[in-house]
């Protein structure tokens, strides 16, 4: 016998009830499958407490997609057990021991519901603690609810105590307000000594985990007050719900550890975004993936900012959108600005209102203020590139680069047909369409001469009389 834990996420279910076509523990939330939390607060409670733990998954429906899921996504010892049958919490347990009978060697078991992503490490740790001072064999994490329709009632019995499913229970255990929360932490040895006995003579016909709960053994409930904690997702308005929870979770951390948030019931912000200190963030900002924001950084309101890095004293104007790209420390973007994938933008950069950009670099101090598209491109450090600018850069089957180098002018309207290369301290005049490449010094200007007819212009205006 070890001191390793089993955990056996219960995963097998349906979700009928979401009536949406990904599977329940892949559904997700603030962009994290369901199974995702359930699987990272189990890690942690493992980690604070120095403990070795297999993560056992009952898998049914859709089941390739879970397992690839979790497979893919974490590096941790996973022991799938397939339920081909839905027969109840009871029998899934069954499962995962059927297929993993090594597992019976562990001395701990921790039972969980794929679909209960609130639950923190602590609530772990609290049944851990209870199961080991009071030496009990198996402990539920219960709560009082003033409506407890739904959820099994813990009764009191003997030394120990029962578990009656809302079906089965009479009007005086309806009663109940103290109710099952579905996490269990059990001496592995308790469960091997009674799942056998477990049956399927209730009204739903299934084989109920919470019958390993008795009146004469060494069990006991552990009363959380937090039953924000284990809300179970089976419908969307229970899944809109934990997100509103677990936002106000991540949002008050941000808040306590120095980021200004304005209204942060507003704004969505993924569990795995880092932000720094100093940081103020307005109204309807969206947040999104491998994003971090540097310290001293403000994010006006209605920004985007997926899998990007943004980093000290840069000003995001409003209504900006970033998907994969970096912002270098003191530049300044937006407002309205669209910095694609591949934008990398140096320091003291300064990027304006109606800008895209798209797998290109440029380097400190480069400003581009006003309409411009800037794809695939070189830009060195303080080119100034003016209002309407276009890197043409698609000739319909490929893509090529637009090249400038440092301490250049493009002037306005200017469209560079790519591949092509401007040099350093040049200068290219306005309304230019450049298809040859401009060398260092150079001036360069590509536009029809201006012709003016004195007089003239009263045979086009509609208003003159003609003579
Ligand atoms: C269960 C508890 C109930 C508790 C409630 C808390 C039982 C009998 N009842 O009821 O006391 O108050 O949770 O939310 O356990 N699953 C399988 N295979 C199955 C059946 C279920 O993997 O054959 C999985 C589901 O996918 C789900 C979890 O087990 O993740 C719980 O099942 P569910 O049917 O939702 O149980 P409840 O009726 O909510
Ligand atoms: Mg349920």
């Amino acid at each position: 016998m070890s001191d390793k834990i089993n955990t056996v996420i219960l995963a097998a279910g349906k979700g009928t009830r979401l009536k949406i076509k990904t599977a329940k523990p892949l559904v997700e939330c603030l962009g994290k499958p369901l199974v995702g939390y359930v699987v990272e607060s189990l890690a942690d409670f493992a980690d604070s407490e120095k403990m070795d733990i297999d993560f056992g998954v009952v898998v049914g429906h859709q089941r390739e997609d879970v397992q690839g899921y979790l497979s893919n996504q974490y590096k941790l010892p996973l022991l799938f057990a397939p339920q081909e049958e839905q027969l109840g919490t009871g029998h899934a347990l069954k499962c995962f021991f059927d297929k993993h009978p090594d597992a019976w060697e562990n001395k701990y078991t921790i039972i969980a519901c794929a679909d209960t992503p609130l639950i923190t490490p602590e609530i772990y740790r609290d049944l851990y603690h209870a199961l080991e001072e009071q030496q009990l064999d198996a402990v539920v994490g219960s709560f009082n609810l003033s409506n407890p329709k739904g959820y099994g009632r813990i009764v009191k019995k003997g030394n120990g105590l029962i578990i009656t499913e809302e079906k089965d229970a009479s009007p005086e255990v309806r009663a109940i307000k103290e109710v099952n929360s579905g996490v269990y932490f059990m001496k592995t040895s308790y469960i091997k000594k009674h799942i056998n006995n477990l049956s399927n003579n209730n009204k739903s016909g299934e084989y109920y985990l919470t019958d390993l709960m008795r009146e004469d053994a060494k069990v006991a409930s552990v009363v959380f007050d937090n039953p924000d904690s284990f809300l179970g997702i089976n419908d969307l308005v229970q899944l809109d719900r934990a997100r509103e929870i677990m936002q106000s979770r991540i949002n008050e951390k941000h808040l306590r550890d120095g980021v200004r948030i304005i209204n942060s019931a507003s704004v969505y912000i993924e569990p795995t975004v880092e932000i720094e200190a100093g940081t103020v963030i307005y109204p309807n900002c969206y947040l999104l993936g491998a994003t971090k924001i540097a310290s001293e950084s403000i994010l006006e309101p209605g920004c985007y900012i997926k899998n990007s890095t943004v980093f000290e004293n840069v000003t995001v104007k409003a209504n900006s959108y970033f998907e994969g790209a970096s912002v270098g420390a003191k530049s300044q973007i937006g407002p309205m600005a669209r910095l694609r994938e591949g934008t990398q933008i140096s320091d003291e950069c300064k990027i304006g209102n109606f800008v895209e950009t798209k797998k290109s670099e440029l380097a400190k101090g480069v400003k581009v203020s006003h309409l411009s598209y800037v794809g695939d491109a070189e830009i060195g450090a303080n080119t100034n590139i003016g209002c309407g600018f276009i890197t043409c850069n698609y000739d319909g089957a490929n893509k090529h680069k637009t090249i400038i180098g440092e301490d250049s002018f493009i002037g306005s309207d200017c469209q560079m047909i790519a591949p092509v290369e401007i040099g350093s301290q040049s200068y290219v005049g306005s309304g230019s369409t450049i298809n040859k490449n401009v060398p260092d010094g150079a001036f360069a200007i590509a536009r029809q001469r201006q012709v003016t007819k004195e007089d003239m212009a009263k045979r086009f205006l509609k208003s003159s009389k003609k003579s």
